[in-house]
């Protein structure tokens, strides 16, 4: 479905992404974890377009969709083909003020030509529906949650008809009761067979969803694997230093006695409602 090649991207001398090949299989989940700073965000604005990367390929259904920005240059209507197909949600769910709910979601398939706007206007209530919004249609974001308005965004990203969904830590930025009502559109995705990358701190939620988890440190995948390989045997000491700080942080309230952070891992909990 994705295939990333040999991806690099520098900011100025920061060499953020080195080097980086994956895939994401129809249908498959990909948790990406790691370290603030690993580069993690970067990639999936690179599958994106939003930072196109300096050097490698992106191919998406099996057609190049992108390479070296030093072989080609891509034209507006490559990048705009490409994001119709790949979603993406974001910590900050950037929708616009000053258009209701429904307005939000339908404001991509608005401009495309094609699809009247009976059609689209019911395929939002459909999915406004889905993530359980039905009756917020013709309110406004700020009238919203943090949670509620997330979930907008995941609707309004649904509404293209993507073929895949990127997550850049969807729940982050939300209040701690609010995460669960995101997770739980998330989850029913995944039971519906969406394509997702998601990056994310929640390793209760990836443990649970993923197929496949990616561990980033410093612009390098360093190690991927299923989530029991990646949370119950890692195989590098950076995946083990940075899980077990991220246990740490989480368990900090428990007073318990420093149980092997795999084990802790295993017992968090789903947040799922
Ligand atoms: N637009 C930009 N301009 C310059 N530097 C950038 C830009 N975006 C990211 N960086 C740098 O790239 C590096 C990787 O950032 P990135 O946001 O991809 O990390 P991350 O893994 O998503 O981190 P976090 O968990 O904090 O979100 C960081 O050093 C960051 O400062
Ligand atoms: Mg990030």
């Amino acid at each position: 479905m994705i295939e990333v090649r040999a991806i690099s991207k520098s900011f100025g001398d920061n060499k953020v992404l080195t080097d980086i090949s994956m895939t994401i299989e129809d249908g498959e989940v990909v948790g990406i974890i790691g370290p603030s700073g690993s580069g993690k965000s970067t990639l999936l604005r690179s599958i994106n377009f939003l930072e196109p990367p300096d050097t490698g390929d992106i191919l998406i259904n099996g057609e190049l969709a992108y390479r070296d920005a030093a072989r080609r240059e891509l034209s507006k209507s490559n990048i705009a083909l490409t994001r119709s197909r790949v979603g993406m949600v974001f910590q900050h769910f950037y929708l616009f003020p000053h258009m209701t709910v429904l307005e939000n979601v339908c404001s991509g398939p608005r401009f495309v030509s094609k699809v009247a706007k009976t059609e689209y206007e019911e395929r939002a209530n459909a999915l406004l529906d889905r993530v359980g919004l039905a009756e917020k249609r013709h309110q406004y974001p700020e009238q919203l949650s943090g949670g509620q308005q997330q979930r907008v965004a995941i609707a309004r990203s649904l509404a293209m008809e993507p073929a895949a969904m990127l997550f850049d830590e969807p729940t982050s930025a939300l209040d701690p009761e609010l995460v669960g009502e995101v997770l739980s559109v998330m989850r029913k995705l995944v039971d519906d067979g969406m394509t997702m990358a998601i990056v994310t701190h929640e390793m209760g939620f990836v443990r649970q969803v993923a197929d496949r988890v990616i561990f980033m440190d410093e612009g390098r995948i360093v190690e991927e694997g299923t989530p029991d390989e990646i949370f119950n045997n890692p195989q590098h000491e950076r995946t083990r230093a940075f899980l077990s700080a991220i246990l740490s942080h989480t368990e900090r309230t428990e007073p318990a006695p420093e149980p092997h952070p795999t084990e802790v891992i295993s017992s968090l909990p789903i947040v799922l409602p």
